[in-house]
């Protein structure tokens, strides 16, 4: 079986996640997502939430199917029997980080493959963290994340439900 690992913070996820993550599940047998358990960010969610939140946006593909990972990503690559690591590339900037990371990665493991994959120019500016501060200070996200997760963050972060403010 072809299977494909997507590993990421996804605080929260985005639609630049979802595109990814439809693009890989339409070349691969199985792609699993793992979030990782300790985000170098101060997370606004849980990681049991940023897990469920995927699980809820990607029902429609059945290849899918979303983990927790704590330590080393490539360690978790070969337990889960992958050999192909998936990465979102959205622009030039992304790539200097995600190329040093992708040695990194093959030095540790050398069977282990790291496969880019271009979001859609449209998700291009897109990230969890610029997501986040939009939202904070009053902007709309309504293309950005999928409902539920608009949500979601609007509970986590005291703001009124976009129901409530019309
Ligand atoms: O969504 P992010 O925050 O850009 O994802 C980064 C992630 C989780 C892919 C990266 O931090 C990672 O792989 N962490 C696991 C620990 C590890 O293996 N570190 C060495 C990577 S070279």
């Amino acid at each position: 079986m072809n299977k494909a690992v997507y590993p990421g913070s996804f605080d929260p996820v985005t639609y630049g996640h979802l595109d990814i993550i439809e693009r890989a599940a339409a070349v691969f047998d199985e792609v699993n997502v793992a979030v990782v358990v300790n985000p170098s960010k101060n997370p606004l969610f849980s990681l049991s939430e940023r897990v469920e939140l995927i699980r809820m946006c990607t029902q429609h593909l059945p290849n899918v199917t979303v983990s927790q990972f704590e330590g080393l990503l490539v360690n978790y690559v070969e337990r889960q029997g992958a050999r192909v690591i998936i990465k979102g590339l959205r622009a030039i900037s992304d790539f200097e980080y995600e190329f040093q990371m992708a040695l990194m990665n093959r030095k540790q493991n050398p069977r282990i493959e790291t496969l880019f994959m271009m979001t859609s120019g449209k998700y291009s500016y897109l990230s969890s963290s610029l997501v986040k501060e939009v939202l904070r200070l009053g902007g709309c996200v309504r293309d950005l994340v999928p409902p539920i997760v608009e949500k979601r963050m609007r509970r986590s972060l005291g703001l009124p439900s976009e129901d409530s403010e019309a």
